[in-house]
């Protein structure tokens, strides 16, 4: 039987049924699901069942993994799932709930700002496939940001004046809002800062979009103040109401995202009371955008 396609809205966010994501996928499942993936950006496959290999196995299916490096890395003793995906747990080496001054922790609170994946990273991500092991019952729904209708819902004047902009993006920015300052100089060399395209275009469809973070710390060639002002303004005008969609996340839900054209973040939950258990294989994009955009 081939997969169940259920629009959302008509081009942002589906869920996708009859595929059993632990298995192998036949040619045209697979063929189907990269076509969605263009079209909608955001991919929901409910009540699935995996282990990690299979997680991984279908992560492959878009391309290779990034290899995972964490801000607190220094404080890592061992990994509680396996190290090629990311946890996006509040939970410790024995799964117990992290406690309110972990690093871990607090680099998790960072991912309730409006962000794309390893946008921070000389190649950044291509997609993020993100599993639920268990979720709190309530809160922690995710929210995503349609990018591409932000661009386009844009002023003339505005697109005119970004179109060519290069900006300076680096993960520490991001933690420094929350006030999680205290890294090793060993952290922060592992994670340098890496430029991207303010605006770039998907090629498989030609269509422009909106590729800014939290983690964005100024456009070459402008000053900070300038730069943060126009970030403000830009994140501001993307995540209205009406390009945003919310997620109210089930256990066996691997939901996936086009990191090149959508923002995402996570909402609030009583994490020093409740277990979220998520786990994240990130696949990789073909470069990095400013490189990309030189050939
Ligand atoms: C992520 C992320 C948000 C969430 O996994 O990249 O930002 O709601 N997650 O867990
Ligand atoms: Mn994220």
């Amino acid at each position: 039987m081939a997969i169940t396609i259920f629009p959302v809205t008509p081009d942002f966010m589906a869920e996708i049924g009859d595929v059993d994501l632990s298995k192998p996928l036949s040619a045209e499942d697979r063929a189907a699901i990269k076509d969605a993936f263009i079209r909608y950006s955001v991919l929901v496959f409910p009540g699935q069942t995996l282990t990690s290999e299979q997680h991984i196995e279908f992560a492959h299916v878009f391309g290779p993994m990034e290899q995972n490096i964490n801000t607190y890395a220094d404080e890592v003793k061992k990994y509680r799932i396996d190290a090629r995906i990311a946890d996006v747990s509040n939970l410790g080496d024995e799964n117990e709930i992290l406690s309110k001054d972990s690093r871990k922790r607090m680099s998790g609170l960072a991912n309730r700002l409006w962000h794309t994946d390893s946008i921070f990273r000389q190649v950044p991500a291509l997609t993020s496939l993100l599993y639920a092991r268990a979720i709190a019952p309530v809160g922690g729904r995710t929210e995503f940001a349609d990018m591409r209708a932000a661009y386009e819902a844009l002023p003339q004047t505005t697109k005119t004046r970004i179109d060519k902009l290069v900006v300076e993006h680096n993960i520490f920015h991001s933690r420094a809002k929350i006030g999680f300052k205290d890294f090793t100089e060993h952290e922060r060399a592992s994670l340098p800062s890496a430029n991207q395209l303010m605006v770039r275009t998907i090629p498989e469809t030609g269509r422009k979009n909106l590729y800014i973070a939290s983690h964005a710390v100024r456009v070459q060639g402008m000053s900070d103040a300038e730069s943060e002002a126009l970030f403000q303004e830009l994140a501001a005008h993307a995540t209205q109401p009406q390009f945003v969609l919310s997620h109210r996340w089930r256990v066996g839900d691997l939901v996936m995202w086009d990191n090149r054209c959508t923002m995402h973040r996570g909402t609030e939950f009583d994490d020093l009371r409740y277990k979220r258990d998520m786990a994240r294989a990130t696949v990789s994009d073909i470069g990095n955008t400013v490189a990309l955009s030189l050939k």
